[in-house]
């Protein structure tokens, strides 16, 4: 994939009025964007904690693109898309021509040309969704449901709407730590992009040297590395976990599982010197007994489960908020109101 002659995926991610089109990363949104994003999907939660069902996408294709496995986003995408009344195709990566030799273009193509409005994709490749944006559907809202260890962005928005509903606490005041595998980590890198964004001005990263990317002590504003987790969690209002990504991983980055466990895994001892009304996250899949604790994961402070039910309310809010940008361009916007 030769992504050199391309924008930035931050220059075509909004459209000429400032409105959303595609949603490849953080980067480059304002904190005005992603503040809509959080006030949408928190419209589409009644005052009963439940989501609502609106017909905003009827008579709209959402196609489901997963190169890579995902449980939580293409369920989540898929409950959203129909939530907003669309058409849901997900379309089976393993058993589809491309298995016979089909280009990737040439399979997007054809499904362009079956009425598709908006493209979710998952890629094992960083740049996958921002190089379908730009060069082969422009004119189909692409949606990045992680790429590689580039970004993850809807995962790292409905972490900030988790974190405005169970905090109920400005960003801005907010102590977080983000702890474990950060080098191979696209929630790693989307989280802490929206939370600079929103205006956060203590985030901690705590991870062991092999597991921090280069450069990382010059990530920008508000971001203070760790390697001792006691000192990491002191006073947090919000522990972030990591799985280790051993997909991503070409070389040993450990000695092994336990030693991690020893050093970096959440336990009820570490919780406790956090604040004691410290919310506890995971994007999962999560591994019990190597990044967290059992008590933890199903324990009082644990908002793990929340998560997934605000990825829902956020797909609903980023389909909406993407497609009014794609019919704004194709002067179709009367079709939508959000
Ligand atoms: N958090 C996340 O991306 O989970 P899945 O891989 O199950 O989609």
């Amino acid at each position: 994939m030769h992504l050199a002659a391309l924008h930035t995926p931050s220059q075509i991610q909004l459209n000429k009025d400032g409105n959303l089109k595609h949603f490849i990363t953080i980067e480059g949104l304002s904190k005005e964007t992603l503040t809509k994003i959080l006030d949408t999907a928190h419209s589409f939660i009644n005052d009963q904690n439940q989501l609502v069902t609106n017909n905003l996408l009827e008579g709209r294709t959402v196609m489901n693109l997963f190169f890579e496995n995902s449980t939580r986003t293409r369920t989540t995408f898929e409950a959203a898309a129909k939530r907003l009344s669309a058409n849901v195709l997900n379309i089976d990566i393993a058993r589809s021509s491309t298995s016979k030799g089909e280009t990737l273009r040439d399979t997007l193509w054809n499904l362009e040309a079956m009425a598709a409005d908006v493209f979710v994709v998952r890629h094992s490749s960083s740049g996958a969704a921002h190089f379908i944006a730009e060069t082969v559907c422009p004119h189909v809202a692409i949606i990045n449901a992680g790429d590689g260890r580039h970004a993850h962005p809807t995962q790292a928005m409905l972490d900030m709407l988790t974190i405005r509903r169970e905090t109920k606490k400005k960003f801005e005041d907010i102590s977080i730590a983000i702890i474990g595998d950060i080098k191979h980590s696209r929630v790693a890198r989307s989280d802490i992009a929206a939370l600079q964004t929103l205006g956060c001005q203590d985030i901690r990263v705590v991870a062991p040297n092999t597991l921090l990317p280069h450069g990382f002590e010059h990530y920008g504003e508000g971001v203070r590395l760790f390697n001792k987790m006691d000192e990491a969690i002191q006073d947090c209002d919000v522990i972030i976990t990591l799985r280790i990504q051993n997909e991503r991983i070409d070389s040993p980055a450990l000695s092994s599982q336990a030693e991690f466990y020893k050093m970096y895994g959440l336990n009820q001892e570490r919780l406790a010197l956090a604040k004691p009304d410290c919310i506890v996250m995971h994007p999962g899949p999560m591994n019990r007994g190597v990044e967290i604790d059992s008590s933890i994961a199903d324990g009082d402070q644990s908002v793990i489960l929340h998560q997934v039910t605000n990825g829902i309310a956020v797909r609903m809010a980023v389909l909406a908020l993407s497609m009014q940008g794609q019919l704004q361009e194709k002067g179709l916007l009367e079709a939508i109101a959000v």
